[in-house]
C-alpha cells in the first residue's frame, strides 16, 4: 500500500495544523510500507508571492515532519517544485479535465459567491488560473505516484475524487495507466484558539508550535476565560484550557487535571497545567527544529535527496504517459 499527502507551506506549523494535519500524516506515513509526505510550494502560489517566505515556510514544515519523528530515510520527503515531471503530468491532466468540473470546485466557488456577496461585477474578480486549476495540479501530485491512499481533512475529500474522475478520463482516453486513490479522512479534531474560536492563523488565535518556552507560556496565559471565581467548580467539557490539556496529556494527567476542575480550580493554575505539559512535549522535537532550522542546508539536502527518489519512481509512469499521447 502506497501513503501520499502534501501540505501547502502557507504559514509557521501551529498546535491547530499539528493536531489535525501533521500528527496523522505522520503516523500513517510511519505505519505504510511505502509512505511520500511532501512539501506542495507551487500549491501555495495562490497565496505566497515572495520567494523567500515560500522558502522559509518549506524549510518550516519539512523541518517540524523530521523533528515529530519522519525518518527521511523511509518516508521518501520531498518539495513538488523539485519533482517537474509533476507540472508536465498536470497539464496532460488539464486536457482530461472537463472545465465544469472545475467549476464546481469548493474553493473556486467559496470565491465566486464571495464575489457576489461583496457585489463584484466580475464574479471571477481574484481568481487566477492557479487558484482554478488547483485541483488539477493535485490530481497530478497524487497519481504521478500511483498512490493508493491519500490522507486528507474533510475540506480536501472532493479533491481527491475530482483526481478519482481525471484518472478515469485518462484511463479512457489512453491506457490504463491510472490507478484510482482512494482518500483516508483525517478525524476531526476540535482544538480551540486563545479566543476559543477554532485555531486558526487567520484568526491570530493560534499557538506555533515551535517557540521558546517563554513565548509559549506567555501565549497559554492569554487563553480566554469566563470570569468563574477560582474556587467555583469547572466544568473540562466547556473550557477550552482543559480541551488542549487532555490533547498533550497523559491519562493519568487528563484524570487528575478533571478532578481539580471538579474541586475548583483557578484559571491560572489550570494554564500552568497546559503550559507544563506542551512544554514537555515538544521539548525534544523543539531542539530537533531549532537544530535543523539553525543550518538549513542539511535540510535542502535532505529535500533534494527525497525529490531525487521520488523521480526514480515517477519517470517510468511519466515515460509511459508521454508514449501514450504523443503517439511516440
Ligand atoms: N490541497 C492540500 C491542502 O490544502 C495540499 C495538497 C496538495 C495535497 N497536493 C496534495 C494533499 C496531494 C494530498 C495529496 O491541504
Amino acid at each position: 500500500m502506497r501513503v501520499l499527502t502534501g501540505v501547502k507551506p502557507t504559514h509557521i506549523p501551529h498546535l491547530g495544523n499539528y493536531l489535525g494535519a501533521i500528527k496523522p500524516a505522520i503516523q500513517l506515513a510511519q505505519s505504510a510500507k511505502e509512505s511520500f509526505l511532501f512539501i506542495a510550494d507551487y500549491h501555495s502560489l495562490t497565496t505566497i508571492q515572495k520567494g523567500s517566505e515560500l522558502r522559509d515556510f518549506t524549510y518550516q514544515v519539512a523541518a517540524t515532519w523530521i523533528a515529530c519523528g519522519v525518518d527521511p530515510n523511509k518516508t521518501i520527503i520531498y518539495r513538488q517544485s523539485d519533482v517537474p515531471e509533476l507540472f508536465e503530468l498536470a497539464w496532460i491532466l488539464a486536457n482530461q479535465t472537463p472545465k465544469g468540473l472545475m467549476n464546481r470546485a469548493h474553493a473556486y466557488k467559496a470565491k465566486v459567491q464571495e464575489n457576489e456577496e461583496t457585489k463584484k461585477d466580475d464574479l471571477d474578480f481574484g481568481v487566477s488560473m492557479g487558484l482554478f486549476a488547483y485541483p488539477v495540479l493535485m490530481s497530478a501530485d497524487i497519481l504521478l505516484f500511483n498512490a493508493d491512499v491519500v490522507p486528507v481533512g474533510e475540506d480536501q475529500v472532493q479533491h481527491i475524487e475530482i483526481a478519482r474522475d481525471i484518472a478515469q478520463k485518462f484511463n479512457r482516453t489512453y491506457d490504463e495507466v491510472f490507478k484510482l486513490p482512494r482518500a483516508h479522512i483525517q478525524a476531526k479534531t476540535l482544538v480551540p484558539g486563545l479566543d476559543g474560536r477554532k485555531m486558526s492563523k487567520s484568526y491570530g488565535n493560534h499557538i506555533p508550535l515551535f517557540q521558546d518556552s517563554k513565548a509559549m507560556r506567555k501565549l497559554v496565559m492569554k487563553i480566554v476565560t469566563d470570569s468563574l471565581p477560582p474556587e467555583a467548580p469547572k466544568d473540562p467539557e466547556t473550557s477550552n484550557i482543559f480541551q488542549l490539556y487532555k490533547q498533550f496529556a497523559t491519562k493519568e494527567q487528563i484524570s487528575e487535571l478533571e478532578a481539580l476542575y471538579g474541586k475548583g480550580i483557578g484559571w491560572g493554575v489550570a494554564k500552568e497545567h497546559l503550559f507544563n505539559v506542551l512544554d514537555a512535549y515538544f521539548a525534544r522535537s523543539r531542539d530537533k527544529f531549532n537544530t535543523l532550522m539553525s543550518d538549513t542546508k542539511v535540510l535542502e539536502d535532505a529535500l533534494l535527496r527525497g525529490a531525487e527518489r521520488a523521480r526514480v519512481i515517477a519517470q517510468p509512469l511519466m515515460k509511459q504517459v508521454r508514449t501514450l499521447v504523443r503517439g511516440l
